[in-house]
């Protein structure tokens, strides 16, 4: 696999990794983890997502060459067993696109995947697998060819089952209904800052609130969004004190208040008292920076880092690292 220099997520690795010096970087990875980290071997080097799944009792894990992944935890699992990915997903005819955002749909028992053409943002799509036989139940084109340039990059499903998947070029949304079907494509003046340079890598992270409205944020930016479902989709920006949440890309809520930001720094803890109008960052978690945390998962009430980097020869090795507020 091949990595773009024009694509968003590799610019934002360019940009984050070479900051870093090697000898911090082996410093940290001999360092014993001030967390637990549960790592796994993988047969590549990059997963952009990890997604729990409690009923599995599963790691699932999003591929960057392609593909999906499943790392079981055995009950009887003791802190220093290093698990095994399974792959579980590889589609031929998705052949050269990355697999990205991916969402476990529960009530439906299946996994929504995001598709898209790293190299040349000419192919965006959703994918919906079932979660016990890996079926696949429906692949929703997005975006191809004779479209404008777009990535998508993640994905949130609400109460009804529809999909919410953000264009991390083009920035904008779409709405993809519980059968595959595209619905609708959300804009907002709001989802485009002024700066050319701040929409290198524009939206990203996406989760649903059981109270009827997305959060969404903008990476370069650091904006937090609230899109609100029960009011036709109005869009307005969250006031954040402590922010621009700038480099945030994966988003998980951690309870109907709580919501964790995965990026640079590696965890961000955001707080809303009053239905995501304003919130506020009350913590932060740094975990191994070079490693890039590019999404949270919560596992039994606690909160793990995806990493996209994976590390070590012969055997490629992940960590999803708790993060403590
Ligand atoms: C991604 O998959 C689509 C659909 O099969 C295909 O047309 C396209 O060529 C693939 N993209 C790349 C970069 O291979």
């Amino acid at each position: 696999m091949a990595l773009s220099l024009c694509s968003p997520r590799f610019l934002i690795f360019i940009f984050l990794v070479s900051a870093i010096p090697v000898a911090y970087i082996i410093s940290v990875e001999r360092a014993k983890p001030p967390t637990h980290v549960f790592h796994y071997h993988s047969s590549g080097f990059f997963r952009e997502c990890a997604k729990w799944d409690d009923q599995g009792r599963r790691f699932l894990v999003s591929f960057l060459e392609g593909g999906v992944g499943a790392i079981h935890v055995p009950e009887d699992y003791s802190p220093d067993l290093v698990l095994n990915e399974v792959t579980v997903v590889k589609d031929v005819d998705l052949t050269g696109n990355a697999s990205l955002g991916i969402a476990v749909d529960r009530p439906r028992n299946r996994l929504l995947v995001v598709v898209a053409d790293l190299l040349g943002n000419r192919y965006s799509a959703l994918a919906a697998y079932d979660l016990s036989t890996w079926k696949r139940l429906f692949l929703a084109q997005l975006s191809g060819p004779s479209d404008e340039k777009s990535f998508a990059d993640d994905v949130a499903v609400d109460a009804e089952g529809n999909a919410y998947v953000t264009d991390a070029k083009a920035s904008k949304i779409w709405k993809v209904g519980v059968h595959g079907e595209l619905l609708s494509i959300l804009r907002s003046p709001l989802f485009s800052p002024k700066e050319w340079y701040k929409s290198l890598v524009a939206l990203n992270g996406i989760v649903y609130h059981p109270d009827g409205y997305l959060i969404v944020i903008h990476t370069f930016s650091g904006n937090l969004l609230k899109i609100d479902l029960t009011k036709g989709e109005e869009v307005k920006l969250i006031e954040v004190a402590g922010g621009p949440l700038a480099f945030g890309d994966g988003l998980e809520l951690i309870s109907p208040t709580k919501l964790v930001v995965a990026g640079n720094p590696s965890g961000r803890l955001v707080e809303s008292s009053d239905g995501w109008e304003t919130a506020s960052v009350v913590a932060k978690f740094k975990g191994p920076a070079h490693r890039l945390a590019t999404a949270a998962t919560v596992k039994d009430g606690k909160v793990y880092l995806n990493h996209l980097v994976g590390m070590g020869y012969p055997k490629k090795t992940h960590a999803l690292v708790e993060a403590v507020f």
